[in-house]
Formats: structure tokens, sequence, C-alpha cells
């Protein structure tokens, strides 16, 4: 494990939130539960069939509570606030009862009416099928209108890059083809995760294939234009664009195409202009690298949700959790 990821674990620890783990029946879920419940790292609910649930648990651990959706007191409660919330867009009451059996919708409703602090979920759920929820009950965090994600990138020792090694890339997950707002709402959020998450104070860089209007395409203009708006937020991090990801990291190119840039050779924080971009960035980085890469994050949501790999191991899980108790700070 890195030394960031333990650093990571012992903050949760010291938090001690409630998440809800979605996916309760789902045998690697039952295993991070429990080594979550034995470090006591978090306060637990998990959704799903009690007795299925507690099959996977081999019986009750303390600290860790099972509902079923299905059974809940509280699911005509959730219900109305899902009404409610999305009766503009032709939610039915009915439509709100069944929804809320569904336990990625339930899970969600707790986190958003504040009877857990975080949700994760997506072992055995597609990413869109987390995230929706989210998006629509959830929503954004005041001032941000995006939700993204990112990863932490953790590089091997001895690593010149980043923060002794450490660098946020944004977004690399969620948002197919940002405009010029929606990616400084990703820099913004990402900066934020910088801080929060990885502990480091951001200098963020909106990447392009152009440095300082090397080259002229509206590919470019969008890049261009990001940094226009983010300057409008006045944001208390350094950050500058648009820069090659050269003229970002390596302080011998930043002074030959990027000379007094603010974060050009030390950029930690990585802005994508483009989902493609992102995407293949940190698999790169991952792969060629050997960098470990810690997520997708999701952020800019108003309360945490996090969406695992299906992939996942039981170890996995329990880092997400621990990511998600993070966020639920604030
Ligand atoms: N930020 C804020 N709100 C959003 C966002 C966003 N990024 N995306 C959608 N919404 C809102 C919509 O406005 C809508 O709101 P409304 O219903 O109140 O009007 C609501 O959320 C639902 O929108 P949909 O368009 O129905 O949601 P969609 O089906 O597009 O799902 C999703 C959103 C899942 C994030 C989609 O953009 C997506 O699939 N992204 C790519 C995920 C992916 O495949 N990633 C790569 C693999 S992951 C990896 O490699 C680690």
């Amino acid at each position: 494990m890195s030394a960031l990821m333990s650093k990571i674990m012992e903050t949760a620890k010291s938090l001690y939130k409630h998440l809800v783990l979605a996916e309760g029946e789902d045998q690697r879920i039952a295993d991070a539960a429990k080594m979550i419940a034995a470090e006591k790292m978090a306060k637990l609910t998990l959704l799903g069939n009690k007795e299925k649930v507690l099959e996977a648990l081999h019986g009750e651990i303390e600290g860790v509570d099972i509902i079923d959706p299905k059974l809940s007191p509280k699911k005509e409660e959730y219900a109305n606030i899902l009404y409610e919330q999305r009766k503009s867009k032709g939610m039915t009451l009915e439509k709100a009862i069944e929804l809320t059996e569904n336990p990625l919708y339930f899970g969600t409703l707790m986190v958003k009416s504040g009877d857990a602090d975080g949700m994760v979920a997506g072992a055995i759920n597609a990413t869109g099928d987390v995230l929706r929820p989210a998006l629509q009950i959830i929503k954004t965090k005041p001032g941000i209108k995006t939700v993204s994600s990112c990863f932490i990138m953790c590089l091997p020792e001895g690593s010149p890059y980043g923060e002794n090694g450490v660098m946020v890339f944004g977004d690399c997950a969620v948002m197919p083809d940002p405009n010029a707002e929606q990616l400084a709402d990703i820099a913004m959020a990402s900066a934020d995760s910088a801080r929060k998450i990885a502990e480091i104070e951001p200098k963020v860089a909106l990447l392009s294939f152009s440095t300082k209007g090397s080259a002229c395409h509206p590919l470019v203009d969008k890049v261009t234009e990001a940094v226009k708006i983010l300057a409008d937020k006045n944001p208390d991090f350094a950050f500058d664009g648009e820069l090659q990801v050269d003229a970002a990291i390596v302080p011998k190119v930043a002074t030959l195409k990027a000379y007094g840039s603010p974060v050009g050779g030390n950029a930690n924080v990585l802005i994508f202009p483009d989902l493609q971009a992102g995407n293949i960035g940190y698999k790169l980085a991952q792969r060629l690298g050997n960098a470990l890469a810690i997520g997708p994050i999701c952020q800019g949501l108003d309360k945490p949700v996090n969406d695992l790999s299906r992939g996942c191991s039981a170890d996995d899980v329990v880092g997400v959790v621990a990511i998600t108790a993070l966020q639920a700070r604030g």
C-alpha cells in the first residue's frame, strides 16, 4: 500500500463517518465491511436482503447495520423526497416508490436526507447506474455545476514530478466532452480534491496541444476560455493554461515555452481537455510510468458518492470507502 493510502486510511479512522454500501450481498463488499469494522474506520450500512447480507458477512458485526430497502420503514419518506425533487421531470409517486426499492436510489436518498455521510457502489453496477441517482438527487456543490472525477497518481519513488511523486489528474472518467465552463469546474473540483484527499497544495495546469498561443485551433480556444472563466472565479490556488504537458511538468521546457508561468514546470494537478485525453493520459502514466492510480474519485457532488470498478477487490473497496470518508468532511 502507498504511503498516501495509509495516511488516507488513518484520517478516515479519525473521522469515523457513516457510509452506505449499496451492494451488501456482494462477497467483496461484505469482506471489505469486515475489514473496515475491525479497523473502526467507518460506521457502515449495507443494503440488500438481510439474510443474504448476513450470509456474506458470516453473522452480525458491530458497527455494520443492514437495511433491506424493500422492507425499510423509511421507504415512503425517501420516495417522497425523490418525488418532490423529480416531479418536474415527470416522476410519479408510484415510480418513486419503485425506484426507492433499488439500493442505488435508496442509498443515494440516505445520503441526501442526512441519514448517511456518503455512498460507495459499483462492484456489480455500471458507472452510469451508480452516478445517475447522485446526479439527479444529490446534485452539485454550491458554485459548481459539473460532476467530474479525478485520479490521484502516485509515481514511483524518486520521481521528480508532482509533490513528492503525487499528482492529481482530472477528469479521466466522467465528463465525456466538457465545454469551457465545465472545464473550469473540473479544475476547481480537482484542486479541491488535491487539497482534501491528496493533501497537496494545488498547482493546476489546463492542458492542450498548444502552449501560450503556439497553435491556433477551436480546441485550443476551449482551453484558453476555460482559463479565463477560472480567473473570473478568483480561485485560491495557482493555475495556468493553455499548456502542453511537457511545459506543465518539466522545468527546462517551461523555461523555454512558458517563461513566467505560475505553475509551468511544477504543475501537480493536470486538467485534460476532454475524457479521451484524460482516460488515455492516466492509463499511460499507470502502465508506462508504473504509477499507482487511486480512483476514479467522483468530485463536485454536494455529498460524496463513489463508483467502484466491477473488477474491484475487497481491498479496493476499503480504499474507496476511506476516500469517501475524507470527502464527507465537507
Ligand atoms: N455533472 C452534473 N450533472 C450532470 C452531469 C455532470 N457531469 N452529467 C449528467 N448530469 C445531469 C443531467 O443534467 C441530468 O439532470 P436532470 O435529469 O436533473 O436534468 C442528470 O444528471 C442525468 O443526466 P443523463 O444525461 O441522463 O445522465 P447520463 O446518462 O449521461 O449519465 C454519466 C451521466 C454516467 C456520468 C455519463 O456522462 C457517462 O456515462 N460518462 C462516462 C462514464 C465512462 O464510461 N467513463 C469511462 C470509464 S471509467 C474508467 O476508465 C475508470
